[in-house]
């Protein structure tokens, strides 16, 4: 039978998402609404490394619900890479009588929870959070919906200066290795062509394109650019490309960036953030480890961390033709 678990500790890993701090929330208010103790982890694994923990209490996560980023830091851990690394962290968790973990983050934060749990039978229950939506098991992860919102609104005000102008912006969002940013945000956006690393459409294909449109009689465009996408050129280079090689195109480039990490959680990461820690922290209670917690069909379910961070998550097939309709 699993030890009773009487303490949990919570933390944010790997690239910060909006909604991490409404699920931090949702960890710590459950474990009091429990009767459980609840000890945060500062800066992920490095802080589990260093002993960098702080217990927490119904009141220490008053007013963040709203607030993005992570009150708990957050960082992408070397050291925890090694196995000296994770001895030094399973020691701090022993001296603290933690008894279980909530990691929320994205595939590498599962990844070395998964390593942790294998190596020191430690339970550990994930969390997905992160803007890029990778991960396998859940509809969506925490953040991406807030992330893809304000894609979308940059993509607006960028379509109000490219039309007074009559120009081709190219605009980067995120997504190194996978585009459900820029298709969803590409579609919501308008814009004429999405570039995503699952569908190598060709720098050739892509000049093809703008002729045409340019010849039905469209007088700026948008093409949305996943950071990962595989033409092979950075946004810059696209544009240099576009400029030698068709004429009567003004082009201009936007990287979004890290705007796209930041600002006030949606609605709906809030909600979700608020029933993924519920869960987490009951799973932990039932005896459960290994899991990652999501929703599928809008209902909560356990998945296998393993299985949740295997080559990522599939994209949209049926997005893809829509957004080829779109641009007709
Ligand atoms: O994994 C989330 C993410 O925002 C990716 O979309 C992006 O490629 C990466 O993190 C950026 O990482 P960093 O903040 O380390 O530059």
């Amino acid at each position: 039978m699993s030890k009773k678990i009487k303490k949990i500790g919570v933390m944010t890993s790997g690239g910060d998402s909006p909604g991490m701090n409404a699920a931090v929330r949702s960890v710590v208010r459950t474990c009091a609404y429990h009767k459980l103790e609840c000890v945060g982890i500062y800066r992920g694994y490095e802080g589990l490394i260093e002993g960098a923990f702080e217990p927490m209490n119904a009141r220490s996560v008053r007013d963040i619900i709203n607030r993005g980023g992570t009150i708990l830091k957050s960082a992408r851990s070397k050291e925890f890479r090694t196995k000296e690394g994770r001895q030094k962290a399973y020691d701090n968790l022993i001296k603290h009588e933690i008894d279980a973990m909530v990691l929320i983050g994205g595939d590498g934060t599962f990844t070395g929870g998964l390593i942790f749990e294998e190596e020191f039978n430690f339970p550990c229950i994930g969390i997905p959070g992160t803007i890029d939506n990778d991960i396998r098991g859940t509809d969506r992860t925490l953040g991406y919906d807030t992330a893809l919102n304000t894609a979308v609104e940059a993509i607006d005000k960028i379509r109000d200066t490219a039309s007074s102008h009559n120009r081709l912006f190219f605009i980067e969002v995120m997504g190194r290795d996978v585009g459900h940013i820029a298709l969803n945000a590409g579609v919501g956006g308008g814009a004429e062509e999405i570039l995503i690393p699952e569908a190598n459409m060709g720098i050739e294909r892509l000049v093809e394109s703008l002729t045409r449109s340019g010849a039905s009689g469209k007088t700026s465009s948008l093409v949305v650019v996943a950071e990962g996408d595989k033409t092979g050129k950075s946004v810059f280079e696209l544009k240099d490309y576009v400029d030698n090689n068709l004429e009567g195109y003004d082009v201009r480039v936007a990287v979004l960036g890290h705007l796209q990490r930041g600002g006030s959680p949606s609605c709906y990461d809030r909600v979700l953030a608020s029933r993924m820690g519920v869960k987490a922290v009951e799973s932990l209670m039932e005896g459960k480890s290994s899991y990652m917690v999501g929703t599928q069909h809008d209902k909560m379910v356990l998945y296998p961390l393993e299985q949740a961070i295997k080559s990522g998550s599939d994209i949209n097939q049926e997005l893809i033709r829509v957004s080829e309709i779109m641009t007709t």
